[in-house]
């Protein structure tokens, strides 16, 4: 069955590309997501993306109290196509055009290859769209949020660890120095904590000797001996050999999707490894981005609205330890009920 409200798969006018926007549920407010700018063997490795990311994008406004609903935008590259920058213009107002033909239903974001010089060009074409630049009106970069915000997750899961919200002295090893894993690094290492660092480009070591950390492959990273790993980079990191390997106390992260499967979170359980549900953790960005330009907080309040996070994990992992079930099932119940309690699907 799908599960989502609307699919549209378009080939772009401009750049003859796939572009894939899955609107998953508008139960809480219009749809919004990042735009997903990624090489895939096959477009429909792409639409898979695009339905799970979706769906995730729900449950992350659900349980961050956001009266907005779950949407996300890919665009399938194939494998080795690089885009010069008209060639890339063209693909993101192929992308506006269907943002313009769902009416505002769903707005876009930065994602997984894009920022807040992509989101420029779609603002050229439609106002659903956050993000772009301060000179154009937006709230710019939210990889800076999301590093913030998972800073906020890492601190609750210190404290039901260490009964300490302070990360001075942990070890934590940080997957993946994109946007937000070099953000967080930096986050960390201003707090003390001892990192240890990976990404698949041997460029990113710049980042490692900046934040004072150990590098290990990427192969090695996820069997390292710390307190707590954080998934930074793309999904399914975590699997059953992966998990089985793991010799930390927790996982918690701003990569989005994960587990490669749902059932994963339970071998997570039985292993004892905590871990916080990714759409709880990267929640930071969108908190951000939607608190100042659709809600027009203060800076300070949206900051703060980010930094709520740590309440947030501390309630979950509290739930879920006094019910018994793992913090994926506490924080699915909570959106599944938030959903349930809202009116119905947003029209056009
Ligand atoms: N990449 C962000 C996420 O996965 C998406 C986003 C950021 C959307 C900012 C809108 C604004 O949460």
């Amino acid at each position: 069955m799908l599960d989502h409200e609307q699919v549209v798969i378009r080939t772009g006018r401009r750049s003859r590309l796939p572009v894939i926007v899955a609107v998953h549920s508008t139960v809480l407010g219009p749809a919004a997501g990042g735009l997903r700018l990624w090489h895939y063997p096959d477009w429909r490795d792409g639409l898979d993306d695009a339905l799970r990311l979706s769906a995730a994008m729900t449950s992350k406004f659900a349980v961050a109290g956001l009266p907005s609903g779950g949407g996300k935008a890919v665009v399938a590259l194939p494998e080795g196509m690089v885009l010069d920058a008209d060639r890339r213009r063209e693909v993101l107002h192929d992308v506006a055009d269907v943002i313009v033909a769902l009416g505002g239903t769903y707005a876009t974001g930065p994602d997984v290859g894009t920022g807040p010089d992509d989101m420029a060009s779609i603002g050229d074409i439609t106002p659903h769209v956050f993000c772009r630049p301060a000179h154009l009106g937006g709230s710019g970069d939210s990889s800076p949020h999301t590093a913030q915000g998972t800073l906020a997750a890492l601190r609750a899961v210190s404290r039901r660890l260490y009964g300490t919200s302070s990360l001075a002295g942990r070890t934590l090893s940080v997957v993946g120095l994109g946007r937000v894993g070099a953000a967080l690094a930096r986050l960390l290492a201003a707090e003390g904590a001892a990192l240890t660092v990976t990404d698949v480009d041997p460029g990113k070591r710049k980042v490692c000797d900046e934040v004072g950390a150990v590098w290990l492959s990427p192969d090695k990273i996820l069997a390292a001996e710390v307190d707590i790993v954080v998934p930074a980079a793309l999904g399914s990191v975590l699997d059953e050999p992966t998990v089985r390997g793991l010799r930390c106390r927790a996982v918690a992260g701003p990569a989005n999707n994960q587990l490669a499967t749902p059932d994963v979170a339970d071998l997570l359980h039985q292993r004892g490894v905590i871990w916080v549900p990714d759409y709880v953790a990267s929640a930071g960005g969108v908190i951000h981005a939607i608190s100042a330009e659709l809600h027009r907080l203060p800076a300070a309040e949206a900051r703060a609205r980010v930094d709520a996070i740590e309440d947030t994990v501390t309630d979950l992992l509290r739930t879920a330890e006094s019910r018994g079930q793992t913090p994926a099932q506490a924080a699915d119940e909570l959106a599944r009920r938030r959903l349930r309690a809202a009116p119905g699907p947003t029209g056009p």
